[in-house]
């Protein structure tokens, strides 16, 4: 097992603390967060269920018995565990690397709290090294790139991807996001964008980082 393997795995672990115990528990998508659904399994009995931000976690939780219920039907969410793709230290956040944003953040959203977990390599001092995933509608992409081409970015087609919810992604590079609050506001007015992967507005309440020397608590 690689280091970074080894990382997203004491990250996990060190968000079961959070479980709170006879409540649902959002879950996010990604390889550290199938490191917390791996771990879940010995702590299902302690849960009521999971509401899942993508099809592949609902799998991955129902494969071990964990009952996945529509987030419609939660009255309470006290905790959301999910990763990133980039944090910085005001637990800003990338996200979208595994498309599955838009359902992220809705959760992100219903959660009372939401922990972020993620290895030291996720830790930036400026959001932007990693291209900011866009989930669009199909009609607009064309559009919605060449507004995007106005705000300063380069935006990449991912070819051959298509959401949970039908859409395209439209990865934006090239830009260095000094204010992840007024770029996720002036990206989401773009008509056709469904949502951008700047959870700048609803950030990570805690953020566990797993670093070489042990992991650190923001
Ligand atoms: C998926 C996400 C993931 O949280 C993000 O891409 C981090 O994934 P990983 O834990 O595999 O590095 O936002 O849409």
């Amino acid at each position: 097992m690689d280091k970074q393997q080894q990382l997203k795995i004491q990250a996990a672990k060190a968000a079961l603390k959070y479980i709170v115990d006879d409540a649902y528990i959002g879950i996010g998508t990604g390889s550290t967060v199938n490191c917390f659904i791996d771990l879940l399994d010995d702590h299902k009995h302690r849960i009521k269920a999971a509401v899942s931000s993508s099809e592949a976690s609902t799998k991955k939780l129902e494969q071990l018995g964990i009952e996945v219920v529509s987030l419609n039907d939660v009255d309470q969410l006290p905790v959301y565990i999910d990763g990133a793709d980039e944090a910085n230290e005001n637990l800003e956040l990338i996200k979208g690397g595994g498309g599955a944003l838009t359902r992220e953040k809705i959760i992100a959203a219903v959660a009372d709290k939401f922990v972020c977990i993620a290895d030291e390599s996720k830790y930036v001092k400026t959001l932007g090294d990693f291209a900011l995933p866009i989930e669009v509608l199909p009609m607009a992409r064309s559009h919605v790139a060449r507004e995007l081409v106005k705000l300063g970015g380069d935006p990449v087609y991912r070819h051959g991807f298509v959401t949970d919810n039908g859409n395209v992604i439209l990865d934006l590079y090239s830009m260095e996001i000094t204010h992840p609050k007024t770029l996720e506001t002036q990206i989401n007015q773009i008509t056709g964008v469904v949502t951008n992967g700047l959870f700048a507005h609803r950030s990570a309440d805690h953020l566990i980082l797993a670093t070489d020397t042990g992991i650190q608590e923001f």
